[in-house]
């Protein structure tokens, strides 16, 4: 049996009214909307808090904290989207692979996948039986919050995911990935297949669950040149992003380091695209055309600065982006752990203040 899909619009309504989905429909707004990559997380006193008694993996496996944390900062910032608190790599625990956060090494995966037998022998994943615990987060979230705020759901991009699966942690140069890829290629087309699969599974189960847009995060693709990304990468984002779109959610496509990428992630599909802030915005979006949505992308280091250093530094993505309808204010990649709370609130502000052309309400 196919449950009903919700979709963006509301029955009997033309148009979404909140702010964050119009600006990823193009549509004109009343003001920028503004969410953060990884707004939650340990920068956050509340997050600390709850940090110190529980593990990463201990507060996602618990609804009832990860929607807690999912809400501290829509709480504290006043920003016009709430990202699922939960972490890419989830799905790989379910594949059978072993999954640690190591105090000061990041993810570890205990039985990395370096050969064809080994890519053979992953499942795909189911999301109802296997990250159910995700799906009620949503649940629990979606009741929970302003119905002007709506819920981000997520994955990783198929290459950023495999990448830690053959890698098993943290990589600089991506050589154990990249030598699978060019080296062992029935080996990384199986790996992809099942990754691109369970992604695809999961991101359709957050739609379902209730998530309001959803967003691939391909956080490491801009370590591929554009033709490795065509023939190893895009065949694997475009079956999870098309899947994504024909639910009838908005859907980020983002990466860093994408600016030589930009043509083929549009291409693989995306109703807006994440620029980092190695390119100038208007030319990420002139590269990208003017008929899709661009997110981003303030130099995630700029809130670390002072606030006339702040202000400057987002006043210069807004003006770049030239209040065209279709901008979503955001990072280039996610809050440092240093930021200070209350330099990302008047980061918000600002944009919300920001005056917009007549045209685009
Ligand atoms: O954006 C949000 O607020 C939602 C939550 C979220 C987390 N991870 C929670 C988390 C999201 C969207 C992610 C995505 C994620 N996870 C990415 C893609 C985005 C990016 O930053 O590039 C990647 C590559 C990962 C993998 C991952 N998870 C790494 C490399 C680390 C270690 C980094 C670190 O700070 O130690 C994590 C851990 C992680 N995921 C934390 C959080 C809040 C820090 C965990 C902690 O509290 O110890």
């Amino acid at each position: 049996m196919t449950e009903a899909l919700p979709t963006t619009v509301p029955e009997g309504q033309a148009e979404p009214r909140a702010r964050f989905l119009r600006a990823c429909n193009q549509l004109p707004v009343d003001a920028t909307p503004v969410w953060f990559m990884r707004q939650a997380g340990r920068y956050m006193p509340e997050y600390r808090a709850i940090r110190a008694k529980h593990t990463l993996l201990e507060i996602v496996d618990r609804p009832e904290l990860a929607a807690e944390v999912t809400l501290q900062p829509v709480r504290a910032l006043g920003v016009d989207a709430a990202i699922l608190f939960a972490d890419i790599l989830l799905p790989v625990i379910p594949m059978g692979l072993g999954l640690e956060f190591a105090q000061g090494e990041g993810p570890v995966i205990h039985k990395p996948v370096r050969s064809l037998e080994a890519a053979r022998q992953l499942r795909v994943v189911e999301a109802e039986t296997d990250l159910g615990h995700v799906l009620e987060t949503i649940r629990i979230v979606r009741r929970e919050l302003p119905a002007d705020v709506p819920l981000i759901g997520f994955c990783g991009g198929p290459y950023t995911v495999a990448s830690y699966m053959v890698e098993g942690g943290a990589t600089k140069d991506f050589r154990n990935t990249k030598r699978l890829m060019f080296s062992e290629p029935a080996a990384w087309h199986t790996l992809m297949r099942t990754v691109a699969t369970s992604m695809e599974n999961y991101l359709v189960a957050q739609v379902r669950a209730g998530a309001q847009a959803v967003q691939l995060f391909d956080s490491w693709v801009g370590q591929l040149s554009p033709s490795d990304y065509v023939d190893y990468v895009q065949p694997y984002s475009r079956q999870v992003l098309r899947a994504a779109m024909a639910t009838g959610v908005p859907v980020i496509h983002f990466g860093t380091d994408t600016a030589t990428l930009l043509r083929h992630m549009k291409d693989a599909g995306g109703t807006v695209i994440g620029l980092d802030w190695r390119i100038p915005l208007e030319r990420g979006w002139g590269i990208l055309g003017a008929d899709v949505a661009v997110q981003g992308n303030l130099d995630p280091v700029s809130l670390l600065a002072p606030l006339p250093v702040l202000r400057a530094r987002v006043d210069d993505v807004l003006q770049k982006a030239g209040g065209r309808p279709g901008h979503v204010f955001n990072l280039g990649h996610g809050i440092l752990t240093h930021t200070l709370v209350d330099n990302v609130r008047a980061a918000v502000e600002m944009v919300h203040e920001w005056p917009l052309p007549n045209t685009s309400l």
